[in-house]
């Protein structure tokens, strides 16, 4: 069955601000196919939903660091979802902490940084726009981030994830401008969740000084943004000023700049 607006695949629905936007999903009357490893909060997830909202939510559990993961998730949600999936949020990501000079080169946690954050996200990205071009309209929403706009000392694996994030969403975006099929790429910054315990960054410069907003008002501004089809939707003033400045500053000192905010505070 069809909801009234169609299905959506929430990817990082467990927690933090893939829940919120799974939610946001639901309130706006979208069936949702919910995704992450931890599956008894995506069960908890769909029944709080769909006793909210009305509408249809299903778990479907992937672990997308995986080989294949991506694939396997799209063919599962095609299957969940008895119709074409119209909205794609591609939100599950982390991150890791420390200087990628020092890091020993069989460190697994940089490794799954990318196949999530990069290989993950651009594999289903192609399964969504293939299952929406005949169709010729969709939404993809990618959680970048702020980090996307400037090299990261302490975090460099992580903000070179999302400056290819952001890349690869505005080049396709523009690739699709003749259709109504939308790429979306939401730019937050530091936002209280379980990211940073999970990326054992400790307490930075940057949790210390930025002000961190709720999950769900982080999510709200940006499914507003895919729902109008904006291209980036940064979240706050605050991170569109720290977005924008390293336009005019010289590399070298936004990179170290950022290297401070991101060094731990003690
Ligand atoms: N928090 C911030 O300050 C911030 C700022 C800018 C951008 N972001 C981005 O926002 C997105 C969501 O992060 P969050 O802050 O909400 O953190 P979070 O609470 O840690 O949520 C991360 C989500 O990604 C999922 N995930 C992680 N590894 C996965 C894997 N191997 N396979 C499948 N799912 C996986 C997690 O699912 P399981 O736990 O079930 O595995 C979880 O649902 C990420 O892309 C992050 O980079 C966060």
């Amino acid at each position: 069955m069809s909801g009234p607006r169609g299905w959506a695949l929430v990817t990082g629905a467990s927690s933090g601000i893939g829940r919120e936007l799974a939610r946001c999903a639901g309130a706006d009357g979208y069936n949702l196919i919910l995704s992450g490893r931890n599956t008894a909060a995506l069960e908890d997830l769909a029944r709080e939903i769909g006793a909210a909202s009305g509408v249809n939510a299903r778990p479907c559990p992937a672990d997308l660091s995986q080989p294949g993961a991506a694939h396997d998730l799209w063919t599962r949600a095609q299957a969940l979802a008895d119709g074409p999936i119209h909205v794609l949020v591609n939100n599950a990501g982390l991150g890791s902490h420390g200087q990628f000079a020092s890091t020993p080169a069989g460190d697994a946690r940089e490794d799954e940084v990318i196949a999530v954050n990069i290989t993950a996200a651009t594999q289903l990205m192609r399964h969504a726009i293939e299952e929406m071009r005949p169709r010729g309209a969709g939404r993809i929403l990618n959680v970048a981030s702020a980090a996307a706009f400037m090299p990261g000392p302490n975090m460099a694996v992580y903000h070179a994830s999302k400056a290819y994030f952001l890349s690869l969403s505005e080049a396709v975006a523009s690739e699709l401008s003749n259709t109504n099929i939308t790429i979306t790429a939401l730019c937050p910054g530091a936002t209280r969740t379980a990211f940073f315990e999970r990326a054992q960054t400790g307490t930075t410069w940057l949790m210390k000084l930025a002000p961190m907003p709720t999950a769900q008002s982080v999510a709200r501004t940006g499914w507003k943004g895919c729902m109008k089809g904006r291209r980036i939707t940064v979240t706050g003033l605050d991170n569109k000023i720290f977005t924008f400045m390293p336009r005019l500053a010289p590399r070298a000192l936004v990179s170290a700049l950022t290297g401070w905010f991101l060094r731990r505070a003690g």
